[in-house]
C-alpha cells in the first residue's frame, strides 16, 4: 500500500506520523512546495523508524509528482489553516486553486488512486475533485466527520467522566461552526443511551462545544488543530488500506441520499478496499432532519462561490 499526502505542514505531518506509527502502508510519500521541508520532515519521522518499531518507508518530495506514481491513497492537505476568528468558508479563494492543482498533477501519476479531501472549505473541496476530475464518487472522500465525531465523543466523555473509549456517537452534516449535527439521540455509553445519564440542556450544551471545537483550538493555537484531523485521516487510510469496512462520517457527493443532492456533506459512510463503499441511510427523526438539510444549504452557498 502506497499512500501520498500533499501539504507536508502541521495535519500532513500528523498524518505522516500516524500512518507509520500503524506500520500498514510499505510507502509513504510526503509532497510539499516550500522547498525541502517535505524531504526534512520525511527524514526526521524516518528517524523514529527504530523507536516507535515501523517498516514503513517514507520520502520527501518538493514538488516533484512523479514520485506518488502508483499511489493506492493520496491524502490533500495542502493549503491555508485558519488563523483565531477567521470562519473555514474563507478560505476558499486560495484552497480552491491549490486542491485543484494538486488533485489534476496526483491523478496524472496515480488514475486509480482514492482522493481523501481534508484541505478546507473541506465539503466544497471535496465537490471541487468531484467536479473537476471525473473520478468514480467512490474514490473522492472528504474528511471532516470522523474528526468531528472524535471531538464529540471527546466532550461527551468529558460530561458522563467516562473513559473517551466508552462512548461511541456521531456528528453528520457539513464540516463548519454551523453546519455539524450532532447525533446526541443517537449517542451511547457502554451501548446505553447517553440521555440516560445526562440532561436535555447538558447534551445541549455538549453538541455546542463539538460544533466550535476547532474554533476553541484555533483560538489556543493561534492555528488549526494536527494531532486529532492527522490521527481522523490515517483511521480512514487504514480503514481503506486494510478493507475494515468500518464506518466514519464522511463527505460523500450525494445523489438523493438524505432527500439532498449535487453537493459533498457528511453523512454515515463505510469505508473499505473501494474507498467509499456505502453510504448508510440512518433514519433521521425530524428535528435532525430540518438541521441536516439547513446545513446543506450553507455548503450550497459556499459550492456557488467556486469557478467551475
Ligand atoms: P499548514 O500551513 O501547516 O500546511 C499546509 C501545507 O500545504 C504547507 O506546508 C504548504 O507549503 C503546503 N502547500 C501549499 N500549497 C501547496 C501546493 N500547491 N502544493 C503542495 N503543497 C502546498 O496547514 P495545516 O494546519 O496542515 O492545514 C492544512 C489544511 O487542512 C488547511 O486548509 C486546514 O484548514 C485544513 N484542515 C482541515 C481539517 C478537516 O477536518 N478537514 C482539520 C484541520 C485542518
Amino acid at each position: 500500500m502506497k499512500v501520498t499526502i500533499v501539504g507536508a505542514g502541521a495535519v500532513g505531518a500528523s498524518c505522516a506520523e500516524y500512518i507509520a506509527i500503524k506500520d500498514f502502508a510499505s510507502e509513504i510519500v510526503l509532497l510539499d512546495i516550500k522547498e525541502g521541508v517535505a524531504e526534512g520532515k520525511a527524514m526526521d519521522l524516518m528517524q523514529t523508524a527504530t523507536l516507535n518499531g515501523f517498516d514503513s518507508k517514507i520520502v520527501g518530495s518538493t514538488n516533484d509528482y512523479s514520485k506518488t506514481a502508483g499511489s493506492d491513497v493520496v491524502v490533500i492537505t495542502s493549503g491555508i489553516p485558519r488563523k483565531p476568528g477567521m470562519t473555514r468558508e474563507e478560505l476558499i479563494g486560495i484552497n480552491a486553486n491549490i486542491v485543484k492543482e494538486v488533485s489534476s498533477n496526483l491523478i496524472k501519476h496515480s488514475p486509480d488512486t482514492i482522493v481523501i479531501v481534508v484541505s478546507n472549505p473541506m465539503d466544497t473541496m471535496t465537490y471541487l475533485v468531484h467536479k473537476t476530475t471525473g473520478l468514480p464518487k467512490n474514490r473522492i472522500i472528504g474528511m471532516g466527520g470522523a474528526l468531528d465525531s472524535a471531538r464529540f465523543k471527546y466532550r461527551l466523555s468529558e460530561a458522563l467522566e467516562c473513559p473517551p473509549s466508552d462512548v461511541d456517537g456521531m456528528v453528520i452534516g457539513g464540516h463548519s461552526d454551523t453546519g455539524m449535527v450532532p447525533l446526541t439521540r443517537l449517542a451511547t455509553r457502554n451501548s446505553v443511551p447517553v440521555k440516560a445519564f445526562l440532561s436535555e440542556d447538558r447534551l445541549n450544551q455538549v453538541a455546542e462545544d463539538t460544533k466550535v471545537g476547532g474554533a476553541t483550538l484555533t483560538k489556543l493555537l493561534g492555528t488549526s488543530a494536527w494531532y486529532a484531523p492527522g490521527a481522523a485521516v490515517s483511521a480512514m487510510v487504514q480503514a481503506i488500506a486494510c478493507d475494515q469496512k468500518k464506518m466514519f462520517p464522511c463527505s460523500a457527493l450525494l445523489e438523493g441520499e438524505f432527500g439532498l443532492n449535487d453537493l459533498c456533506i457528511g453523512v454515515p459512510s463505510i469505508l473499505g478496499k473501494d474507498g467509499l463503499e456505502k453510504i448508510v441511510e440512518i433514519q433521521l427523526d425530524e428535528a435532525e432532519t430540518a438541521k441536516i438539510k439547513e446545513s446543506a444549504e450553507g455548503v450550497k452557498k459556499t459550492n456557488a462561490l467556486l469557478e467551475l
